[in-house]
């Protein structure tokens, strides 16, 4: 409850911060600061990969939306999804530099790999945001979520779960893929609540965060540490989470321990109903979306007063110092929260969630 308090608060800030960009936007054109381009500009979006639904459904369309109506309807989004291939976001990368497109919003599937493209891109003059994952190279500006923070409220709300003073309860650790920073940082938060506290029998960094790599993953850990003596299993998202609890149920066991996951998709919502998956983290794509569009279109246009209040955090990368950055705050997401959040923030309806073959679970934890 207090983590939904402090997420509504900072989007509360987040809308009072767009509305104050608008205003000096409107007002700048009286002369405050002199702008680089008018409202015809054209926004690059990379994004990594397709396996999760959040990219092309939430990421894209929201950055979209918020920068046609920052531009009166005359911005242009580019976008191209790398599908978890990062000499494919490269070429992607070089083609929109030759496209000359006004400003980049990479959302890196190698953050180390695509440092030579990140400065190409500078060389060329043209600004790049990091979206989401901490590209490296000289990047204007970074936003995401405070990742560490999320693997923090996945391995406490595991631990509460499990409920263990011994500490001696057998977990497997599924994490993200080794290419992306945050799949670090959210195993770094995890493990700042989890050691000491479980037994991690089994740990793994899934390629490419590909749901069949952490089923293969799961199969193995089941063999050897044997199907029911698994208390829980740390998931780093819920693309993975299924995959865990298909291979789960694929091993015989009937009562499913608890699963963590991240990303609240409309698939991991409808088993967090059921009880299938124990949590995920919901993370406000609204939130991260609109503010980065909102920080590209500042930065093509010259409005540093608003682009400064925009990215007010900082962050280091392995070859960068003080980046300016939002970072978003984030919360649990469990059978008790789920109208709090996602149906709140418009990310699915009840109707979307409580499908005929959910409706009698959302009944029994009174979703309607
Ligand atoms: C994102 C997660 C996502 C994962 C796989 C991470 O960088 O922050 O939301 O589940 O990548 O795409």
């Amino acid at each position: 409850m207090r983590r939904t308090a402090i997420a509504l608060a900072a989007s509360a800030a987040a809308v009072s911060l767009a509305a104050c960009g608008a205003f000096d936007g409107s007002s700048g054109g009286s002369g405050s600061a002199t702008p680089k381009k008018g409202d015809d500009i054209q926004v690059g979006l990379l994004l990594p990969e397709k396996e999760n639904p959040r990219y092309d459904n939430f990421d894209y369309p929201i950055i979209q939306k918020q920068v046609q109506s920052l531009t009166h309807g005359k911005g242009k989004v580019v976008y191209a999804n790398a599908e978890a291939d990062a000499a494919k976001q490269s070429q992607q990368l070089d083609q929109m530099i030759q496209d000359k497109v006004d400003v980049l919003l990479v959302d890196a599937v190698d953050s180390k790999a695509i440092a030579p493209d990140v400065q190409k891109a500078k060389d060329a003059g043209i600004p790049v945001i990091a979206y989401d994952r901490l590209a490296q190279g000289p990047i204007d500006a970074y936003i995401s979520f405070d990742n560490e923070l999320v693997g923090q409220v996945q391995g406490r709300a595991l631990v509460e779960k499990l409920n263990d003073s011994t500490g001696s309860s057998k977990i497997v650790m599924m994490n993200g893929s080794p290419t992306d920073p945050n799949a670090a940082q959210f195993k770094e938060g995890a493990l700042s609540e989890l050691s000491g506290k479980v037994n991690i029998v089994a740990k793994y960094d899934t390629k490419d965060w590909k749901p069949e790599n952490a089923k293969a993953n799961m199969l193995e850990a089941i063999k050897a540490v044997g199907a029911n003596n698994i208390a829980g299993v740390y998931s780093a998202n819920d693309g993975m989470a299924g995959a865990v609890i298909e291979a789960l149920k694929e091993s015989g066991v009937t009562k499913l321990p608890p699963v963590t996951g991240q990303d609240a998709s409309l698939d991991a919502v409808q088993r967090i109903v059921t009880g299938e998956q124990y949590m995920s983290v919901y993370k406000s794509y609204p939130q991260e979306a609109t503010n980065a569009a909102e920080m590209a279109v500042a930065k093509v246009q010259g409005r540093s007063i608003e682009f400064d209040a925009l990215t007010r955090d900082s962050v280091d990368s392995p070859t960068e110092k003080k980046i300016p950055s939002m970072l978003v705050p984030v919360v649990a997401l469990t059978q008790k929260n789920i109208k709090d959040t996602v149906v709140q923030d418009n990310i699915f309806t009840i109707q979307q969630i409580c499908t005929a073959a959910y409706r009698t679970a959302c009944a029994e934890i009174r979703l309607k």
